[in-house]
């Protein structure tokens, strides 16, 4: 049986992480994988986790099984936050949500109940997209196609390219599209920008699949997540996936959320109970820890307004890091223009690294970043960024 399996690839992102841990240079800093470190170099435990904790703690309830949606006081949260409280589509119940294992675990049981209903649709992606995400639907059993998105020359995006894409699809096609802070380019479309894709998606009977797994990274909790509220008015049929890993800081607790928006009550009931069949024949049922968490400090009004401040602060750390990365970049390298990295949002910058350059600062100063040259500006911090313009002028 064995002696047919081939050695798989590395993954290309989580891959890095794994060299990464077994560098043994101590000046090693780790640029790949999107986690948001603090000036210490360490992941944060928010300190809303750990008044929410300390409160379930207290409680010591049993650990039973969730319910196969998940917990009801998380599901209800995280829609709220979504799509707003007073949102018609919560008012109306058109909008179901089940909790996922983390944003990866939401597209999957999205991409599974969308082969089951609509097995003839292709899916189209950005070019560039995360990694993960055609991978992702093609192990679901779709076709993957990717639309026009980054433009290199202007370090932006290509919206002729991207709006004309849309218009050819065929109607039924389900596009997936990052709610906020483009991974991997940082680059975003504006206010009037959605408000075409939103009119040629609708307008066209497309199928969007937003994903917003940086909520919070780009302006703030509210305006990161204005396009899904547009999407949700606009009517047609919504798939949402988004993730507490980076705005809560609990990566390895899997928190992330799969919501969908349906025309009826009755219609969004049938969906859940399907998407319940799916979630039940992969894992049976999320797991409680992360999601307890979530839900408490969401639904506790001083939890909810220390998150909302920490998670300002992780922000405000990110865009001093580009601040500071372009200003050493520019002393050092002083022909070239890094500008573009203020304007980019979120966790990375698409820093047009070559990858040969990738690999020299790998080989050369074991300073870690994704072969398309995506860096993580979230890892960057007071002590490492000296080190890293060093090693990126060099490789320049
Ligand atoms: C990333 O893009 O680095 C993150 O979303 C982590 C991951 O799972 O790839």
């Amino acid at each position: 049986l064995f002696g047919a399996v081939d050695m798989a690839p590395r993954d290309p992102i989580l891959g890095i992480t794994e060299a990464y841990n077994a560098d043994k240079n101590p000046n090693k800093v780790n640029l790949g994988v999107g986690v948001y470190y603090d000036d210490n170099g360490k992941v944060p435990l928010l300190e809303c986790v750990r008044k929410a904790e300390a409160q379930l703690l207290e409680k010591a309830a049993p650990r039973t099984y969730l319910p196969i949606d998940g917990l009801a006081a998380y599901d209800k949260a995280v829609q709220e936050l979504v799509f707003g409280a007073d949102s018609a589509v919560v008012q109306e119940k058109r909008a179901i949500t089940v909790q996922a294992i983390g944003g990866t675990g939401a597209l999957k049981i999205g991409a599974d109940f969308l082969k089951r209903f609509a097995p003839d649709s292709q899916v189209w992606i950005s070019d560039p997209s995360w990694e993960n995400h055609r991978a992702l639907f093609e192990s679901a059993g779709f076709v993957v196609n990717s639309y026009p998105y980054y433009d290199p020359a202007t370090r932006g995006v290509n919206f002729a390219g991207m709006l004309g894409a849309l218009q050819s699809m065929p109607a039924g096609s389900i596009v997936l599209l990052h709610a906020c802070c483009h991974n991997p380019t940082g680059a975003d479309l504006t206010d009037e920008q959605w408000k075409q894709v939103i009119e040629v998606v609708t307008g066209r009977g497309l199928i969007p699949f937003l994903d917003m797994a940086y909520q919070g990274f780009g302006d703030g909790i509210d305006a990161d997540g204005r396009v899904v509220r547009q999407f949700a008015q606009a009517g047609g049929p919504l798939f949402v996936s988004n993730s507490f890993s980076k705005s809560f800081s609990l990566y390895g607790e899997r928190v992330g959320a799969l919501s969908i928006v349906a025309a009826s009550t009755e219609e969004a009931a049938r969906v859940l109970s399907q998407l319940k069949r799916v979630v039940r024949t992969n894992y049976s049922n999320p797991p409680l820890h992360g999601g307890q968490v979530v839900a408490t400090a969401l639904a506790t009004p001083e939890l909810r307004a220390l998150w909302e401040e920490e998670l300002a602060a992780m922000r405000v750390r990110i865009r001093e890091m580009r601040q500071a990365l372009v200003a050493k970049l520019k002393a050092k390298v002083p022909n070239q223009n890094f500008d573009f990295v203020i304007t980019q949002r979120g966790m990375f910058s698409y820093s047009g690294l070559t990858k040969a350059q990738v690999e020299r600062l790998r080989n050369e100063y074991s300073v870690y970043a994704v072969d398309t040259g995506r860096i993580c500006v979230a890892a960057l911090n007071s002590k490492n960024i000296d080190y890293v313009v060093d090693a990126i002028a060099k490789v320049l």
